[in-house]
């Protein structure tokens, strides 16, 4: 089936080694495992998913930039950049796409620098705390804002 829309499915840094990366924290599933499911959770809204990991701020800035031109949102895991970057704050502004945040663990219950989103306030929502599943979540916030409904 040809997707009707595309997402950009975002990972910052340190993702790339989920399924090894303090698993107690982030779980067993691999970065891959996760772009696998997501994939097949856009489908039922007719969404296709294009992944992009990167652990350098510019690459992530420049993935924001270049999905305003094939992108209908991201979903956007921005690990440790949450909490510091006013540039991707700035890019999400920029881009005027819907982005939907997402966090692995509840970033509420663990230390105090990690309570606060630099990006929250330009995110359409955040999602935290459920391990992988708050990436399907994002996947489905996303097609809900986008007005999609499932086909299955
Ligand atoms: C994270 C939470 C961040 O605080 C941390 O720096 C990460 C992963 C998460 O998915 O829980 O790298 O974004």
């Amino acid at each position: 089936m040809t997707p009707n829309k595309m997402i950009l499915l975002l990972h910052g840094p340190n993702l790339n080694l989920l399924g090894t990366r303090e698993p107690e924290v982030y779980g067993r599933e691999t970065l891959a495992d996760i772009n696998q499911g997501c994939a097949e959770r856009a489908q039922r809204f007719g969404l296709g998913v294009r992944a992009i990991q990167s652990n350098h701020e510019g690459v992530l800035i420049d993935s924001l930039h270049e999905a305003r031109s094939w992108a209908a949102g991201v979903v956007f895991n921005a690990g440790a950049y949450t909490h510091t970057s006013l540039a991707l704050r700035d890019a999400i502004s920029a881009i005027s796409l819907p982005v939907i945040e997402v966090h692995l663990s509840n970033v509420h219950k663990r230390e105090e620098f990690r309570h606060h989103s630099m990006m929250a306030a330009v995110c359409v929502g955040q999602i935290c705390g459920f391990g992988w599943r708050s990436y399907l979540l994002g996947v489905e916030a996303l097609a809900g804002h986008l007005g999609l409904v499932e086909s299955r």
